[in-house]
């Protein structure tokens, strides 16, 4: 049976159980470990009815069971105050590690809000970290995903590497004190002052097209100082991802001209302050089979070996960002583990003696963290219906902009009836939505909701758009919630006018 029947079937048994009716609407208890908001009519069940309720209850419980039995035990469900990371506890409330999402929105004044568990994002670190035992590697953390000071800190702290595409990143990073030889400098379109700076801190650099090596030889001369390149090559693998995010195909705009590959090692000969050390490929984001990753770095590994006969001793080959991650929270789909991803390519990377460079952005912080939003109000077109929260496109674009899928639902526990809403922001542009057709509890004005998996190309994204500030964000670290990001201000936005 699939999760949607399943809980379904389990809807239908509790609210029997309990019930509800349609026209009771959530009510946020104040009290600490309350249960789920109980609809009124069930507070004190007669007689009568008492027998049926525990049939229905005794059903509802019977199809837990039978989830649990067919996908085992739900990893968005923890003991309260107990798990890792976000998930329901068995109160019925969200939690992030061991704080309730709702005692943590009394605290916090703005809305909406990131909030990320500390120690999921070093899980997640962790996870690549003993999948790469017994090879040469660096995991460079990819900056794009999320530039959050205190995250990257907190990454170069526990021994990351970093992937950067700007020379903004590139200073952030040598900010959070990432060493440089762990360091790699992306990009299309690197601008001569961003090349320099790399070749002076001594970072990697990917040489992404003709005048793009010719910029980085320009910049390596102009501060004296040899740069170690690797070639970034397309090894027109599918990824089998939306468009957007597809970038390591023959069409792709990023990478050099494979059949232009001599051109490339005859300039690379010629010039001496430029060292060729490694190849690169970054087939694209939120890949979820291993034997992709597999295949390029077959197709990879050929490139090597062909340019090695050319003379040169390439030492690395990385093979670009991590893995997708479970944006569903169905408890029965299950994706590939680091160890699954670097197992599929260990014996290649092995056999050539090859230290292995992996990039992820995603699968470091995405499952870390939530926008917590407030609703505003529940209205209906007549055909629709809405649930209008304060959080928007301009704070979390994904699913406006890839149309993608996260997982959204209350912080607290809700009698309300359920139904199918657009969970849609205030910003005028009809494009302005964080979920479509979620079945959710019609809550009241004032509840909670989530966007869950929000840690990774959500505030990295985040504009202003409509004036709408940049939220601050928070994390969950040694039991306390901590301030990782101020909101941003309507002063911050007039101070950039001041004096003209
Ligand atoms: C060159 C490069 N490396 C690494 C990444 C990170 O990918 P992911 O977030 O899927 O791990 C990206 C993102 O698209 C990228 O462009």
């Amino acid at each position: 049976m699939l999760r949607g029947q399943v809980q379904a079937q389990q809807r239908r048994a509790a609210s029997k159980a309990t019930g509800a009716v349609a026209g009771d609407v959530c009510v946020r208890r104040a009290v600490s470990g309350a249960r789920a908001s109980q609809p009124l009519a069930a507070a004190a069940p007669s007689r009568a009815t008492a027998a049926p309720r525990r049939r229905a209850l005794r059903a509802a419980a019977a199809a837990v069971a039978a989830e649990r039995a067919v996908v085992g035990p739900n990893p968005y469900a923890q003991p309260a105050g107990k798990g890792l990371g976000f998930y329901t506890g068995e109160d019925g409330f969200l939690y992030c590690d061991n704080m309730r999402v709702d005692d943590i929105r009394a605290q916090v004044k703005d809305s909406p809000f990131y909030l990320y568990s500390r120690d999921r994002i070093t899980a997640n670190y962790r996870a690549y970290q003993k999948a790469l035992e017994g090879l040469d590697s660096i995991i460079g953390y990819a900056v794009k995903a999320n530039n959050n000071l205190k995250i990257v800190q907190h990454l170069q702290g526990l021994g990351s590497g970093a992937v950067l595409v700007s020379g903004n990143e590139l200073k952030l990073a040598i900010a959070a004190g990432f060493d440089p030889s762990r360091t790699i400098l992306n990009g299309n379109g690197k601008l001569p002052w961003e090349l320099e700076l790399a070749a002076s801190a001594g970072c990697l650099v990917n040489v992404d097209s003709e005048f793009d090596f010719d910029n980085i030889a320009a910049a390596a001369r102009k501060v004296g100082k040899k740069v170690k390149v690797l070639l970034r090559i397309n090894p027109d693998v599918d990824p089998q991802v939306h468009a957007y995010v597809s970038t390591g195909l023959a069409s792709s705009k990023f990478g050099i001209r494979n059949s232009h590959l001599q051109w490339f090692l005859d300039a690379i000969k010629a010039e001496p302050m430029v060292e060729l050390v490694g190849v690169h490929s970054h087939l694209g984001s939120t890949i979820t089979k291993v034997n992709i990753f597999r295949d390029a770095a077959v197709i990879m590994c050929d490139f090597i070996k062909k340019i090695n006969d050319e003379g040169f001793k390439l030492t690395y080959l990385n093979i670009g960002g991590g893995l997708g991650i479970d944006y569903t929270h169905n408890p029965s789909t299950k994706l590939p583990s680091p160890t699954d991803l670097i197992d599929t390519v260990r014996d290649i990377v092995k056999g050539l003696g090859l230290t292995l460079v992996i990039e992820p952005g995603r699968s470091m912080v995405a499952t870390s963290c939530a926008l917590v939003n407030t609703v505003t109000g529940v209205k209906t077109n007549g055909s629709k219906q809405f649930i209008v929260v304060d959080g928007s496109m301009a704070a979390l674009i994904r699913p406006s902009l890839y149309d993608a899928y996260q997982h959204i639902e209350l912080t607290a526990p809700c009698g309300g009836p359920k139904a199918v809403f657009d969970i849609v922001g205030p910003v005028c542009e009809s494009a302005d939505f964080l979920g479509k057709e979620r079945e959710l509890a019609t809550p009241e004005p004032g509840a909670g909701l989530v966007v869950h998996d929000a840690g990774a190309y959500c505030m990295a994204m985040a504009s202003t758009y409509n004036l709408k500030m940049r939220p601050a964000e928070y994390w969950v670290a040694d039991n306390k919630l901590a301030t990782i990001r101020r909101g941003e201000t309507l002063d911050d936005h007039l101070r950039l006018f001041e004096g003209l």
